[in-house]
Parts: C-alpha cells; sequence; structure tokens
C-alpha cells in the first residue's frame, strides 16, 4: 500500500484516530461527569465493533495509523479484546493504545496485549484509596500501581499514568507520583485541570499551572527537559530527573495551546467523526456508514474544515459536551 498522509487545511497531517467506544462510565470522576451520570446513549445508536472496524477499514488507506480507544470506559463495553484484535487485522493500522481508568487492567492487560494492543494510558489521580474513591465517587477494591503493573508485565509499552491535578484535592500527592519515576519505567503525565463539562464544584481556581507542578515534583532532585515516550502522540513535554527509569510529563490545556501541531481527529460513540475537541465541528459518519455510502468524501471534507485552533480560553463553560462524551 502506498503510504499517504492526509493533511488538513493547515498543512497538519493528521493519523491518529481516538475513537470513543462507550460514553458510558463505572466512575464518575468529579471533573468529568456528575454524580447521577449523563444521559446515556441508546445501545441501538452505537457503532457496533463491526462498524468500527469498517470506519478504520476506510480510513487506514487515507493514511490513519494510530488508534487510541476510550470511553467513557472503553473495558466496560463487553469483548473489547475482540475489537483489538479486529482493529489490528486491519492493513496500515500500527499502533493501537487504550484509556482506561485501570480497574479492570489486572484481568484484561494480558488479554489485551495478545490480542494486539501496544500501549495504555491509566488515569490516577490519587495513590490513596479513600481519596481515588471520592474523586472517582464510586469504590473499587483497585490500585493503580498494581494496575499499571500488570500492564508492564503484560508487555504492553509506554505505560503512562495521567493525573489530573486539583488544588486542594490532590496536589498534595505531587511528590508521590513523581517518586514512582525513580522506581518504574513509567511516564507519569500531570494534567491542567479544564473547566468543561459538568464538574461538581471545581472552578478555575482548581487548575494548578503546570509550572508550578513541575516545581513541586522537584523535591526529589532536580528535573531535566527529557524525550518522552519512543511512540506517543500527545502534546506533554517530558522531564527526568537523572538516572530515573520513568520521566513526568506536563500536558498544558489551560496555559498552552496545542492546536499548531494537533495530529488527531475523534470518532465519539455514536459514530460522529469530531475534528476538534471543543466547539461543534461534528459530522456523521454512522447515518452514512449504515446506508452503504463510502467515508472518503466525508472524512476529506471534515478535514478541510477542522479548526485551526480552539477558543476554549474564551469560551463559556456551559454548553460543552462532557470529555467522556467526545472521547477525552
Ligand atoms: N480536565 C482535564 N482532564 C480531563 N479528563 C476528563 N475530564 C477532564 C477535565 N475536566 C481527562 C483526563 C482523565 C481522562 C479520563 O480524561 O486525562 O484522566
Ligand atoms: Fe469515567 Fe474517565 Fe470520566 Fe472518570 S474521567 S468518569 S474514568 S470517563
Amino acid at each position: 500500500m502506498t503510504a499517504i498522509t492526509l493533511k488538513d487545511q493547515f498543512g497538519r497531517s493528521i493519523e491518529y484516530l481516538r475513537i470513543s467506544i462507550t460514553d458510558r462510565c463505572n466512575f464518575r470522576c468529579v471533573y468529568c461527569m456528575p454524580l447521577e451520570g449523563l444521559e446515556w446513549l441508546p445501545k441501538t445508536e452505537i457503532l457496533t465493533y463491526e462498524e468500527i472496524t469498517e470506519v478504520v477499514r476506510q480510513l487506514a488507506p487515507l493514511g490513519l495509523r494510530r488508534l487510541r480507544l476510550t470511553g467513557g470506559e472503553p473495558t466496560i463495553r463487553p469483548d473489547l479484546v475482540a475489537l483489538v484484535g479486529m482493529l489490528k487485522a486491519v492493513p496500515g493500522i500500527e499502533d493501537i493504545a487504550l484509556s482506561t481508568n485501570g480497574v479492570k487492567l489486572p484481568e484484561l492487560a494480558a488479554p489485551l496485549r495478545a490480542a494486539g494492543l501496544d500501549r495504555v494510558n491509566i488515569s490516577a489521580d490519587s495513590l490513596r484509596a479513600d481519596r481515588i474513591a471520592s474523586i472517582a465517587r464510586r469504590k473499587f477494591a483497585f490500585d493503580p500501581v498494581v494496575s499499571a503493573q500488570s500492564a508492564e508485565a503484560a508487555g504492553l509499552d509506554p505505560i503512562k499514568l495521567n493525573v489530573v491535578v486539583m488544588r486542594g484535592i490532590n496536589d498534595d500527592e505531587i511528590a508521590d507520583f513523581a517518586r514512582l519515576t525513580l522506581e518504574h519505567p513509567w511516564h507519569v503525565r500531570f494534567i491542567e485541570l479544564m473547566p468543561v463539562g459538568e464538574m461538581a464544584n471545581l472552578t478555575w481556581e482548581h487548575v494548578v499551572p503546570s509550572e508550578e507542578v513541575l516545581r513541586r515534583a522537584s523535591v526529589h532532585g532536580v528535573l531535566e527537559p527529557s524525550g518522552g515516550p519512543a511512540r506517543g502522540n500527545g502534546p506533554a513535554a517530558y522531564h527526568r530527573f537523572a538516572g530515573a527509569p520513568g520521566t513526568i510529563g506536563v500536558i498544558t490545556p489551560m496555559t498552552h495551546t496545542y492546536c499548531g501541531s494537533c495530529n488527531r481527529v475523534r470518532l465519539t460513540a455514536d459514530g460522529r467523526l469530531r475534528t476538534c475537541l471543543y466547539g461543534d465541528h461534528e459530522v456523521n459518519l454512522r447515518d452514512p456508514l449504515r446506508a452503504g455510502a463510502a467515508l472518503e468524501p466525508i472524512f476529506r471534507q471534515a478535514l478541510a474544515d477542522k479548526p485551526k485552533e480552539h477558543n476554549l480560553l474564551q469560551m463559556q463553560v456551559g454548553g460543552l459536551r462532557a470529555l467522556s462524551q467526545v472521547g477525552g
């Protein structure tokens, strides 16, 4: 197959698709969704695994190379292992990643790896059981460190832990998370809280700028700028303690924009292609797919319309879709 790269109107090549496979979740993270949950999509609205695979099969010849499965929480949809195997079999797909809260990784990491999953991001906002339960507002007997260890043991690589930092809620654990990189070959990424979706009582005052995070992580030594994981698509800037096996990344949606190097588009669980996380740049792929139409022209048009940048910082908070609905 000829390697073509699809570019949008600003010259950004689009080879990375984030696929939300469910809008449902077994957590209710305070920064993500209300305690009572959201209005879930009816099952008939959600793409089947065959349909998801067909979308990928049609986009791969246009240059799509890398996938990430997200949610909601992707591991709560039955037979995730089967989907990974179906996607891995699509010619041109080189890399499949998973974003998960980690609860099911101890049982799923090995079968997912065997089916072709390459790597995993684990959301881990605390290392303390009681606090995990109060941020996720769900209680599971699980430890994110054990989840990361099971992912590592299964051969998933790289392993990233994503920490949404919230002032007064978990910012006192910055040093504990940083210490993990001295002990494990993991990439701990601190994310600035974004005031989107339904967010309990979180406000701009809970945002901890990443410069402050790096300063507070430096208790274990000097953090030097470093390359990140060998394989990755993301916008994190990485740092490392001298000699440490792991790295510390910061993701700064609130203090910087990454739009200039944006390499991604998103597929929602109900089959909408979103070319920007924010705003309403969304086209329906599901109905044309179900009608047997070719997706290529629709995809090309959507990319031509991909916005240059978002204006989150100027936007009203209300009216945005929660990240669990958009696919993170
Ligand atoms: N702010 C920052 N990150 C968020 N995520 C979801 N909601 C938010 C938010 N309001 C991201 C985090 C989390 C993942 C599931 O989605 O990375 O770990
Ligand atoms: Fe679920 Fe992730 Fe949202 Fe938490 S942040 S409620 S784990 S989708």
